[in-house]
């Protein structure tokens, strides 16, 4: 989950790594450091907190380490060890200095051999003692090359790390196994390494993702791969990247979250021309890709993933039960690996993961295929982990989502699986074409509907504003509201549990998700007055059922938010504040209004979270690619 920066070129070394590690923040920001080569010596400035800290140590530095030319960097998110500036990397031993991204799950058997040899960690991390092996290596002889692909076979778990010897001033060592590691040829000469393309695009956008066991090694004059086992060079293509530097900046928006709330529209179009032939001949038909014929042959799906993506497969679970009657489970891919779960003949499991790095989610994949059972992914990260993990995956079109709270890239999720719905439901012949043409003409409408909800003068906007600033006032933001309930019956319970994470995650506030059919049996015991009840109603076959619920969260006294439809006076009467849906949501199928929910929880959770006055894009103790399980 921390973030990689490496260059050596002729730029100023500081700036580009404070730059990228700017863009890799997302992965963990706990606390961060650089380190530099300058004038043949090793110059690491480091601090817990942000990246200002050390942006302020460089520029208050005497030293003028803005000409050094040479240099690597690091963001973390702790996992051994407290977000200290002792923990923060780079670590040096000796001449050696290095940052990790990954775990080392050998770190006790290391640590003691290294302590029975005289050798004292100065930190708590598993990462430093790596820096101990390829010293080791080194003084007895090897280059540093050599010392990191030996030390590299002593350590297992996934990771990547990056190296500089003072020994070896100019030369930058880098290894991928598991956590991901991207190089670049800088155009003005020179080489870049990163943990995600991002940081890389300001440069060029060809880029060469690295394949587990390679190893980069870079000088200003060119970068060579190598077979970590062998020391043979190997050759990797660059891959030509579609994402463009505009599209990592916010372009006028307070926050990435509140941009990419925007985006959705455009993510699902984008989604829709990347998975869908437009000029099949019948609805729904899937471009030809490897995965078509793997989905078109299940007889049963296991649907896996963590957090938000978890939501998108319980929707999912929905659509393609009720639509092409395919028998569906849906899992956490932490809980489904260690179970012992049966799996039926037939069966196609599908991981879903946005960043496609999910540890959890691609250990089950890999578990999986070692068993021979067909396994596919969905992201939207194209060459990501999971690409290797699955036989074949399906990429969302989201574009770069920088905020670390999932927005866009969830509606893109939802929306192929509910392609996935309607391509087995013809396949099937479960739905008649007549039926499926209907929806599919919904599905094509849904950007739009998402765009009316989303204009800034909408009257769903405006109410939502008003909501949150009645419950959120200025001066005493968290007065008068203990706790929030999400309640929904059906496609709206997953959206339930969505809107409780995002409220958590972002805002910080206590908020739980339920069936709304759920609440009698135990949590309604929570509510009174200081309670927030958001009641997600719209008109669908759940309405009446979920209404009835409602009035049992009124009798209890709690504060009642409703969201529904436009016309819906006699919930809107019911309720404290009232949230409705865009008109133009009235005219498309019901089962496509979790599409137009999703915007609503995330704006309450945003609005609330920005007059909390939290880190919106970068909430406390969360990274946006979890690569530990
Ligand atoms: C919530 C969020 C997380 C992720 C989860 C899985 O906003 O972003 O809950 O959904 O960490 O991540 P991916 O989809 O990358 O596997």
């Amino acid at each position: 989950m921390c973030g990689i920066m490496g260059y050596v070129g002729s730029r100023s070394a500081p700036r580009v790594l404070l730059d990228g590690l700017k863009r890799l923040e997302y992965r963990g920001y706990d606390s961060s450091g650089i380190a530099l080569v300058l004038d043949r010596k090793l110059e690491i400035r480091k601090s817990e907190g942000r990246l200002e800290n050390v942006e302020k140590l460089v520029q208050d530095d005497p030293k003028k380490l803005q000409k050094s030319t040479c240099g690597i960097g690091h963001t973390r998110w702790a996992t051994h060890g407290k977000p200290t500036t002792q923990n923060a990397h780079p670590h040096q031993t000796g001449h050696v200095v290095l940052v990790h991204n990954g775990i080392i799950e050998n770190y006790s058997e290391i640590k003691n051999d290294l302590m029975t040899r005289g050798h004292l960690p100065k930190s708590e991390t598993d990462s430093e003692l790596f820096g101990f092996l390829v010293l080791e290596a080194m003084e007895e002889g090897r280059d540093l090359v050599h010392a990191v692909r030996e030390s590299f076979v002593k350590i297992r778990g996934q990771c990547s790390i990056v190296v500089m010897s003072e020994k070896e001033p100019g030369l930058v060592v880098g290894v991928r196994n598991g956590s991901p590691l991207v190089v670049a040829l800088d155009p003005e000469g020179g080489t870049l390494f990163a943990s995600d393309s991002q940081p890389l695009l300001p440069f060029t956008q060809d880029v060469i993702f690295l394949e587990h066991g390679d190893v980069a090694v870079a000088t200003a004059q060119g970068l060579k791969i190598l077979d970590l086992d062998t020391g043979n060079p190997v050759q990797r293509e660059a891959t030509h990247l579609e994402w463009s530097l505009e599209q990592i900046d916010k372009s006028g928006f307070p926050h990435y979250m509140l941009k990419e709330i925007h985006e959705q529209p455009g993510a699902l179009i984008d989604t829709l021309n990347g998975l869908v032939d437009r000029n099949g001949p019948e609805p729904f038909t899937l471009a030809a890709q490897p995965g078509v014929d793997i989905l078109k042959d299940a007889k049963e799906l296991v649907l896996l993933a963590c957090g938000t993506s978890w939501h998108a497969a319980l929707l999912g679970k929905y659509w393609l039960e009720s639509w092409a009657k395919i028998p569906v489970s849906v899992d956490l891919a932490s809980e489904f690996r260690y179970r012992n779960p049966v799996i039926r003949p037939g069966t196609v499991v599908i991981g879903i993961s946005q960043s496609g790095e999910t540890a959890d989610t691609l250990a089950v994949l890999r578990e999986l295929r070692v068993k021979k059972i067909p396994c596919l992914g969905i992201s939207n990260v194209r060459r990501s982990s999971i690409s290797r993990d699955a036989d074949a995956v399906f990429y969302t079109s989201a574009g770069p989502e920088i905020g670390v709270a999932a927005t866009k890239t969830f509606v893109s999720q939802l929306l192929t699986l509910l392609l996935f719905a309607g391509y087995l439901a013809r396949e099937r012949k479960t739905r008649s074409t007549s039926e499926l043409n209907r929806l599919f003409e919904d599905v094509v409408k849904l950007p739009h509907v998402i765009a009316e909800g989303l204009e800034p003068d909408s009257e769903m906007v405006r109410r939502i504003d008003a909501t949150v600033n009645a419950l959120t006032p200025k001066s005493t933001p968290m007065s008068g509201v203990r706790g929030f309930f999400f309640m929904g019956r059906g496609h709206s319970f997953p959206i339930a549990l969505e809107g409780a994470l995002k409220l958590k995650e972002i805002a910080y506030d206590h908020a739980e998700g339920y069936a709304a059919g759920e609440l009698k049996h135990g949590p309604i015991a929570m509510l009174d007055s200081e309670m927030v009840v958001v009641v997600l109603a719209p008109k669908d076959s759940w309405r009446e059922k979920t209404g009835s619920n409602l009035e049992e969260v009124k009798a209890r006294g709690a504060k009642v938010i409703g969201v529904g439809d436009a016309d819906d006076h006699q919930l809107s009467r019911l309720c404290d504040y009232w949230i409705p849906l865009p008109r133009e949501s009235q005219k498309i199928d019901p089962d496509l209004l979790p599409f137009v929910l999703s915007p609503v929880v995330q704006l309450l959770s945003y609005r609330r979270a920005v007059l909390k006055g939290t880190d919106v894009d970068k909430p406390r103790n969360l990274a946006k690619s979890v690569t530990v399980e």
